[in-house]
């Protein structure tokens, strides 16, 4: 698969390597960089690993009918929902409601944070698993030998709030936009639990939403020479329920479907919404979590945020009781209960590997 490091290239291939890389931005912006050090080179796909799908087949749900649509309109859009969870684990929300302002300043916020001086953002480091704040490079350079053409600000701004105090105004644009979007994300997962059979509210209550952690993750992607050589975030599957993302007007996310890597293409008014391993526990494997990677480009930076809405960091997430009992009888729980919290640091201490730490539930 693509993420199996490729044989180094030789040393002379690459101009100015730093002994040690605490951002990718730097090397991207080292003078005269025209190829990738070995210590970020991948083995490129197979031809035909990749398909376009065709305009308009990725789910659409317009947000505004599930709030304030007629009662024919919502029980619609919970169905459609419910296929897209089942189906594909993915789909873009319409008419949610987040300002386009917000949209924007907020990437600004981010480009801004990325765009301070190197020691700067050092002293956002972080330096455990479960730090409020944390800047750094790939995903973690501490177990990984091949490195992500990747920086990443992670913040958790639920069920307490931070924000790095640079840039200043980063700080009040964060508060509103994750509450924004939290807010969103709230009332898909109502909409999603009905789907499931387990009324409005099920969701919120067996997992304590009041208190549900939601993670900031702000991704920054540069500009880099050799695109096929790199890769952005390898194929993961997100922790928590649902993950909502935005970018920049540059597209390179790719989702899995049917068995291929699907191109996600910019869509610059809607929340790109994925399921994450949580919801498929939650839901005994009916709405799987989706494999999903980021690529790279060489025609531009790429700047995305994605935030993950999970339960409470105290909740133990387990099959509903209630969808293990059928009229065809049975059905045996396919996961154990974990303490999302236990997870959280399962997932964030080892390698980005495919659903690895979903496997071990
Ligand atoms: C993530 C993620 C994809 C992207 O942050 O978990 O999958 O396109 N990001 O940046
Ligand atoms: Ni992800």
């Amino acid at each position: 698969m693509a993420v199996e490091a490729a044989s180094p290239l030789p040393s002379n291939t690459f101009p100015s390597q730093p002994t040690k890389i605490t951002s990718i931005k730097t090397l991207a912006e080292s003078p005269g960089l025209t190829s990738i050090p070995a210590t970020h080179t991948f083995t490129p796909d197979l031809p035909g690993q990749v398909t376009s799908v065709p305009e308009g087949s990725i789910p659409v749900i317009d947000y505004s009918l599930l709030i304030s649509g007629t009662p024919g309109q919502r029980s619609e859009i919970v169905h459609e929902l419910g296929r897209a969870c089942q189906d594909w684990g993915f789909f873009m929300v319409i008419n949610h409601g987040v300002p386009q302002k917000l949209l924007s300043s907020i990437i600004d916020g981010c480009k801004g944070f990325f765009d301070l001086a190197e020691e700067e953002k050092q002293e956002f480091k972080g330096n455990h698993i479960l730090d409020p704040i944390r800047f750094g490079t790939s995903f973690n350079v501490s177990v990984e030998k091949v490195f992500y053409w990747r920086d990443f600000l992670k913040v958790s701004v639920h069920p307490v709030f931070y924000s790095p105090t640079k840039p200043a105004d980063l700080s009040e644009i964060s508060l509103e936009y994750s509450q924004r979007v939290r807010e969103v994300a709230r009332g898909l997962l109502k909409g999603i639990s009905e789907s499931l059979g387990l009324g409005g509210s099920y969701i919120d209550k067996a997992l304590d939403l009041e208190q549900g952690k939601q993670l900031f993750i702000a991704n920054l992607y540069p500009t880099c020479p050799q695109p096929e050589l790199a890769m952005g975030m390898p194929p993961h599957s997100d922790h928590g329920l649902l993950t909502l993302q935005i970018q920049n007007g540059i597209g390179g996310l790719q989702i899995q479907h049917k068995g291929k890597w699907v191109n996600v293409g910019t869509h610059p008014n809607s929340l790109l919404v994925n399921t994450g391993d949580h919801l498929e526990m939650l839901s005994n494997g009916r709405y799987k979590s989706v494999l999903h990677r980021a690529m790279v480009n060489s025609k531009g930076t790429r700047i995305s945020i994605a935030m993950v809405h999970g339960p409470s960091l105290d909740s133990v997430v387990s099959p509903a009781p209630e969808l293990l009992v059928s009229s065809q009888g049975d059905e045996p729980a396919a996961y154990i209960g974990m303490k999302y919290k236990d997870y959280l640091e399962l997932q964030q201490s080892n390698k980005l590997e495919g659903k690895a730490c979903l496997d071990r539930a």
